[in-house]
């Protein structure tokens, strides 16, 4: 293990940009990204396939438990396309698990304490080499809560939404303002009042709120912060 490489948590709320931002600070860094959401967002559209939601928006604990015997997640990285995807079963999934029903499922099925532990066991596992960029909501708190870095990202709601219906539009899918604005609203009530790893700062966090700034300044905002760490941690 590189002893100079740390681990970089980075927690916000929904759609603020999260994921573009680790994914600069891990290719300027030289780490691996990896995104919790794209997990949750995996085993519920497992859930979905199996009709678990057909009739409900909250199937009993005993099916989604039963169901997550047999996902097995896989995070590679697509070189061509310069990504890294996630996998359920050796099934592609990137594009899949972003669409608008899965956002409206995917925060009751990261309420529930089986499901997490499944992927905080996963996650640790990715982060024990160091050198990673780890985006999502607990990874601060709760996966890596000795992590060298913490920061927590934030941003208005309009900007976030402004921010996720463009990038929808872009990919094709089929999206409206006002459904997308109320579905941010909504998993952030759900991601900070849930009882198991609710979304929070840190103490020990570095807090941006990256809504009047672009990537570019959030980079320059980003290596400052990382030469301090660097200090403070004589790494
Ligand atoms: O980052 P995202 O929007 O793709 O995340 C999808 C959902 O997954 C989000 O509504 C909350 C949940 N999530 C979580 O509970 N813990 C994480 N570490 C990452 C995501």
């Amino acid at each position: 293990m590189d002893p100079r490489k740390i681990i970089i948590a980075l927690d916000g709320h929904s759609s603020c940009g999260k994921s573009t931002y680790a994914k600069r600070i891990a290719a300027e860094l030289g780490y691996a990204y990896i995104d919790t959401g794209a997990m949750y967002r995996a085993a519920t559209l497992a859930c979905m396939d199996a009709g678990l939601f057909d009739n409900t928006d909250s199937p009993s604990l005993e099916k989604v438990e039963a169901k997550l015997e047999d996902v097995e997640l896989d995070l590679r990285f697509n070189a061509e396309k310069q990504r890294t995807e996630i996998f359920l079963n050796n099934r592609m999934l990137e594009d899949l698990i972003r669409s608008m029903e899965v956002s409206n499922h995917v925060s009751y099925i990261s309420t529930l304490p089986a499901v997490r532990r499944k992927m905080v066991e996963y996650q640790r596992g990715l982060g024990e080499g160091k050198g990673v960029v780890m985006d999502g909501r607990d990874i601060g708190t709760v996966v890596f809560p000795h992590a060298e870095m913490k920061i927590f990202l934030t941003a208005s709601e309009e900007i976030r939404a402004t921010r996720r219906y463009k990038e929808l539009i872009e990919k094709g899918m089929p999206a409206n303002y006002e459904d997308v604005l109320e579905n941010i609203s909504k998993r952030d009530r759900i991601d900070s009042s849930r009882e198991d790893s609710p979304l929070k700062q840190a103490e020990d966090s570095l807090v941006l709120d990256n809504s009047q700034m672009t990537v570019d300044e959030q980079m320059e905002w980003f290596r400052k912060a990382f030469r301090q760490v660097r200090g403070a941690t004589n790494a």
